[in-house]
């Protein structure tokens, strides 16, 4: 990267010229510090508070910017109108990550990789806050805590201790699907560029004439996917801890531009209620058989940001970044995020997080009557602040941005309403079937070298259990592997 501070005299952030940035002011030749060095104190205060909070979630991540393209028709679907004509371009900003690691983690590690797409479109930033896997762990907000707490460091040894990851996936049997693709071979994708990325969620289409669709997002990479044994992400994990996020900036460096086929899956809202599973569980994929992918646009990274802290770490994507013809559904994970991401935003880079460069919206304006906070520029002037005011500026469009949603009954902790193929553990199942024996091999080896660390046998026996119900040789094999292991 070539950008350079003009030459000149070095500056205090107030502009005055530095006499010396190599020797404190002293009280005498081998005195102690004067307090008068505003220079000195200056640069140890900015420096104090060079980190802000790392994200709680999927803190170590990389990201590029590039361009969307439509290339299917999907106007009697949705009225978005970044979608609205074949051949139309979007700029995108990307931000791939791992989940559980901190900051500093390495990246070629067995764990979900963050999918988080914004589209700087002409009607607001449309975000899309997805993973490289279609399915999650868990399928309510309430549980994510929980899950998290499990993944991450453990308050009285301050590692990931196998006693609380397989104790919370074995009494939760929701996560059958989700872990058995991560211990399978996508577990651990070369790199962010041979990885799909998926919405995950049903989210909901609404056309111009007001009818609405359910939808799935897939995002197919055109690079192929590429994957680490465990073997060998170990070794590179060791040997170059930012191999994700070197392949990517190396890649775009050298015009080798990723770029990945966008599918959508439609499903008419009439048949939800009836389908055989709940449509709006995050712990199942609408099989392909049944809401065949549609092929819409291409997505290309082509551009890297120029200064990682600004446009990466500072960057926020949250699901509740609509724009109209594009809505949320009735999943409740999906639901939490709404709220979630957010409220996290505010606390993390603060409450004009949306006026930053890589935020703000780069197609439209924001036309707020939010001001002041910490803020960097004097927002709309002296415009008036209120509305409706008598002297003009922007109003509600009395459009909604999406279609109502039916609902009925009592308020209440309620479970999802029942479908007759509901259960945790047919789709797993299916994946386990789905893989080639080499495969399953591996899946085991690496299903059962974890489960065989934990302290005791019946958070083993109950994890073993939930893969049994899965598939009777999934769980036959996998039992024999543990017990080989723990003897
Ligand atoms: P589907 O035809 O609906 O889905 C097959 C999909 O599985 C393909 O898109 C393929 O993705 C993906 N896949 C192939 N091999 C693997 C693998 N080793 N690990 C993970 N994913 C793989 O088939 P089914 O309805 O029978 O579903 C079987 C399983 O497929 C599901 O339980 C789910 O885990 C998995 N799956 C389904 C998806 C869906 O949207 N229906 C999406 C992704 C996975 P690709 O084309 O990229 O190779
Ligand atoms: C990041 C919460 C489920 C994908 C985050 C962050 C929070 C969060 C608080 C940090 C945001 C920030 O500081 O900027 C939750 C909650 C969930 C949930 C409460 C469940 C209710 C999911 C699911 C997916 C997902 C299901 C994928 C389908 C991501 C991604 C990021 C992220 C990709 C990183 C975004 C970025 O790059 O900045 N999540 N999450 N999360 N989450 Fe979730």
């Amino acid at each position: 990267m070539t950008d350079q501070i003009p030459a000149g005299p070095l500056t205090t952030e107030a502009g005055a010229p530095v006499a010396d940035n190599q020797h404190s002011q002293v009280a005498g030749v081998g005195g102690p510090v004067l307090i008068q060095d505003q220079h000195l104190i200056e640069k140890l205060a900015h420096f104090n508070r060079e980190r802000i909070p790392e994200r709680v979630v999927h803190a170590r991540g990389a990201g590029a910017y590039g361009t969307f393209t439509v290339t299917a028709d999907v106007t009697p679907y949705t009225r978005a109108a970044f979608l609205s004509e074949i051949g139309r371009e979007t700029e995108v900003f990307l931000r791939f990550s791992t989940v559980a690691g901190n900051l500093g983690a390495a990246d070629a590690v067995r764990d979900p990789r963050g999918f988080a797409l914004k589209f700087y479109t002409e009607e607001g930033n449309y975000d899309l806050v997805g993973n490289n896997t279609p399915v999650f762990f868990v399928k309510d907000a309430i549980k994510f805590p929980d899950f998290i707490h499990t993944q991450k460091r453990d308050p009285y040894t301050g590692s990931q201790e196998p006693d609380n990851v397989w104790d919370f996936w074995g009494l939760s049997p929701e996560s059958t699907h989700q872990v058995t693709w991560l211990f399978g071979d996508r577990g651990i994708p070369a790199s962010y560029r041979h990885m799909n990325g998926y919405g995950s969620h049903t989210y909901q289409w609404t056309n111009a004439a007001g009818e609405a669709f359910w939808v799935k997002y897939h995002f197919k990479t055109d690079q192929g996917i590429r994957n680490l044994t465990a073997d060998e992400a170990a070794v590179l994990a060791g040997q170059d801890p930012d191999s994700h996020q070197r392949d990517l900036r190396t890649s775009i460096e050298n015009g080798d531009f990723p770029s990945w086929t966008v599918q959508v899956q439609i499903m008419p809202v009439a048949d939800a209620p009836t389908y055989r599973f709940n449509p709006f569980d995050l712990t199942k994929v609408w099989p392909h058989a049944d809401y065949p992918p549609i092929e819409i646009g291409r997505l290309e990274l082509n551009r890297n940001p120029r200064n990682v802290f600004a446009e990466v770490e500072q960057s926020i994507f949250s699901p509740h970044h609509f724009v109209p013809g594009i809505g949320p559904s009735p999943d409740n994970m999906l639901q939490g995020r709404l709220f979630a991401y957010g409220d996290a935003h505010r606390y993390r880079v603060g409450i004009n997080a949306d006026q930053l460069p890589v935020n703000r919206p780069h197609a439209a304006e924001a036309r707020t009557h939010g001001r002041d906070g910490h803020a960097y520029d004097g927002r709309h002037g002296g415009a008036k602040n209120y509305e409706p005011n008598s002297f003009g500026g922007p109003a509600q469009t009395d459009q909604p941005l999406w279609a109502a949603t039916a609902v009925s009954g009592l308020t209440g902790d309620h479970p999802a309403p029942a479908h007759a193929e509901d259960d945790d553990y047919r789709q797993a199942g299916a994946l386990y079937r789905l893989m080639s024996e080499d495969e399953r091999e591996r899946l085991i080896a690496n299903l059962a070298g974890s489960i065989a660390q934990v302290s005791r046998d019946d958070i083993a026996e109950r994890a073993i259990e939930n893969f049994r119900r899965a598939d009777e040789d999934y769980g036959k094999r996998l039992q024999a592997a543990v017990q080989a292991l723990r003897g």
